[in-house]
């Protein structure tokens, strides 16, 4: 069944918890809005205007079979955001190989994956957006948190290269980075190396300081949601947004700390804040 429309078609990643889900709930106001997620059992409160559809960003044949059913029903899509992705805590040393693949073929190639998949139905029309939901943490960096900053490094190198590329044919790609606000990310979806909790790793008692530290930080920082999904919003009727979108007061902070300080003035710091 064809389901062609005048509004906006929005695909959403990651739709379950967090950002995803204030998202698809503020845009089915105005838009089409698909709605994905690894597990449609999580749906919380269906909403009768959002179209819900299973895609799990690191399974191929899950990416090729939402992105198929869009085709047939809707023919196009005006703006991708990529939004699925977690944080796994822990210093390099008590990170296993697999602890870092696994964050890189969410974070990282979920989000190559897709894009590929959502490319021809991106680029049927001139002005089609793509929004990658990357993180301060991929313009800037902390101890115990390496996995996740590189993934979100190789996120935002990306972006960059896809914004040179596309921009010419007119897709416009923006990177959102924001700084820590209240979702499921520090709390029921965080991990931890495996070796986090290893009393005989050099960094168990840093750790253990670390995992302190973010309690605090997180209770004191963190900040409300809804200011993503105005930017959001915002960036979806702009004629012709910007590239990069630094949002939350932390994380412009963070990005001015970095910007002006020497790195190992602005190591110490970091060193300090998240360690102790
Ligand atoms: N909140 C922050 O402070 C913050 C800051 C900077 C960047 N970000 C970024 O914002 C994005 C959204 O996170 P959030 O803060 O909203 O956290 P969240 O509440 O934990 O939501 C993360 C979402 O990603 C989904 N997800 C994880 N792996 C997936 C997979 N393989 N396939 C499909 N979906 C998957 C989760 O689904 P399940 O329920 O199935 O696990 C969940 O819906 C992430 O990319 C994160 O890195 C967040």
């Amino acid at each position: 069944m064809s389901h062609k429309t005048n509004k906006k078609i929005i695909l959403i990643t990651g739709c379950s918890s967090g950002f995803g889900l204030l998202f698809s709930n503020e845009l089915s106001k105005s838009s089409t809005v698909i709605s994905t997620m690894r597990d449609l059992q999580k749906i919380s409160n269906k909403n009768k205007d959002i179209d819900y559809l299973q895609l799990d960003v690191t399974n191929t044949q899950s990416i090729n079979e939402c992105i198929e059913i869009v085709k047939n029903k809707y023919g196009k899509i005006d703006v991708l955001i990529n939004n699925a992705g977690y944080g796994i805590g822990g210093f390099f040393e008590d990170l296993s190989e697999e602890d870092i693949r696994k964050q890189f073929e969410t974070n990282f190639f979920g989000l190559v994956n897709v894009t590929k998949a959502a490319l021809p139905l991106l680029t049927k029309n001139k002005g089609s957006k793509i929004i990658n939901i990357s993180s301060i943490a991929g313009i800037s960096s902390s101890p115990a948190l390496s996995a996740y900053t590189s993934s979100k490094w190789a996120v935002e190198g990306l972006s960059e290269c896809l914004y040179h590329e596309y921009a010419p044919i007119g897709l416009h790609v923006s990177s959102i980075a924001p700084g820590p606000f209240k979702t499921n990310i520090y709390t029921s979806n965080a991990k931890l190396a495996t070796n986090f909790h290893n009393k005989n790793s050099r960094f168990y008692e840093s750790s253990k300081r670390f995992l302190i530290n973010q309690n605090k930080l997180v209770k004191k920082y963190l900040e409300d949601p809804k200011i993503v999904v105005k930017l959001v919003l915002k960036i979806i009727n702009m004629k012709n947004p910007k590239y990069r979108y630094i949002v939350g007061k932390n994380a412009i902070f963070e990005y001015i700390l970095k910007q002006v300080l020497p790195f190992n003035l602005f190591s110490k710091i970091i060193n300090k804040l998240f360690i102790g």
